[in-house]
């Protein structure tokens, strides 16, 4: 396919996946010894804690016979995949792979062969999810994930037990439609239900991330809630790690941030996985309150409500931007083209 058409077609700014952090799982979806396939960027691969809890990513084939390492092996008293002690056991003829894909075992065998290495992904687990590198290139991480105050605050309820989080699986989404949610302010009012937005965004760069700000005026009981509608100011502050990773802070009825990342399956699918904390209503509550609640579903929702335009959309390479939200477009996908290989 000509590059034009596979930007045109599959809506990125530039071609091929783009490099960075990607959300792959929850810290609690992959337990001490466990194993669990995956696919993403188009490969096939495989996540597995040892039982010490370290978490790890490789190429999800064995090396030996290609033997697939989360599928097979005996049917009793074992189940697929195996972790032993600090490696993933093949459950072909049971080779052990440590968590940087050396081989450290053949089980009939003197020695293991130390010149077999299964490609193995750098990984961070960080406030309870899971984060995989990428890039094509297959170059070390070229920055760290950051620090996200809110999940380490006393002022926060958890994410577990008192957080909202939602998997989308396989949706016709790329993370640059999410990505191009923090400056498109215009939608805000026709998707989210907005009274006004001010379209003066802040859009700046921070190394690998966009911070952005804008205000935005809403309503108590927008979704046709009872009684009056009470009009609120809020603000909005959105942070984009690499193209992957989307937080988004609302502060105005009570402050609460969410964190979105977006992972390609494959040039046109996504898994898209939403983390959601709110703050607590005064320094003693327990679980959030009636509005925590809401705050904390609500975001739910106006992800879902984003969903039938991002996955029906095609992506405009050049749109005919109006003077209101021109640089602040301009800026990100400025900002953001430099995460694509091609
Ligand atoms: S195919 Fe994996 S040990 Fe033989
Ligand atoms: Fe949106």
């Amino acid at each position: 396919m000509l590059q034009q058409q596979y930007h045109e077609k599959f809506g990125s700014v530039g071609e091929g996946y783009p490099t960075g952090w990607f959300q792959i799982a929850w810290s609690d979806d992959v337990g001490p010894g466990e194993v669990k396939p995956l696919h993403y960027f188009d490969q096939d691969l495989v996540v597995f804690r040892t039982e010490s809890g370290k978490v790890a990513v490789l190429n999800a084939h064995c090396l030996h016979m290609g033997g697939h390492l989360a599928f097979g092996g005996s049917r009793s008293p074992r189940r697929s995949g195996s972790v032993v002690g600090e490696c993933i056991e093949c459950p072909w003829h049971g080779w052990q792979w440590d968590t940087n894909g050396c081989n450290a075992l053949i089980p009939y065998s003197k020695r293991p062969n130390s010149a077999q290495r299964i490609p193995s992904w750098p990984v961070r687990e960080i406030y309870g999810m899971i984060l995989l590198w990428h890039d094509q290139a297959g170059s070390a991480p070229g920055w760290e994930p950051r620090q996200i105050p809110e999940f380490e605050s006393d002022d926060y309820h958890p994410v577990d037990p008192h957080g909202a989080r939602q998997v989308w699986r396989d949706r016709h989404v790329q993370p640059q439609f999410v990505a191009e949610n923090h400056v498109d302010i215009a939608h805000v009012k026709f998707v989210h239900g907005a009274e006004d937005v001010a379209y003066d965004a802040h859009v700046e760069v921070d190394g690998p991330c966009v911070l952005s700000s804008w205000k935005i005026l809403y309503s108590t009981n927008r979704r046709g809630g009872e009684g009056e509608r009470q009009p609120i100011e809020g603000t909005f502050r959105g942070e984009i790690w690499g193209v992957g990773i989307i937080i988004n802070r609302m502060y105005g009825i009570r402050d609460n941030l969410n964190l979105i990342g977006v992972t390609p399956i494959n040039p046109e699918h996504s898994d898209i996985f939403m983390t959601n904390i709110v703050m607590k209503g005064s320094p003693d509550e327990v679980e959030p309150d009636v509005i925590g609640k809401k705050m904390l579903h609500n975001q739910l929702d106006e992800l879902e409500s984003d969903l039938p335009t991002w996955e029906n959309m095609r992506f405009v390479p050049r749109p005919p931007y109006p003077p209101e939200e021109s640089s602040a477009f301009r800026k990100l996908r400025a900002h953001l083209r430099q995460f694509y290989p091609g």
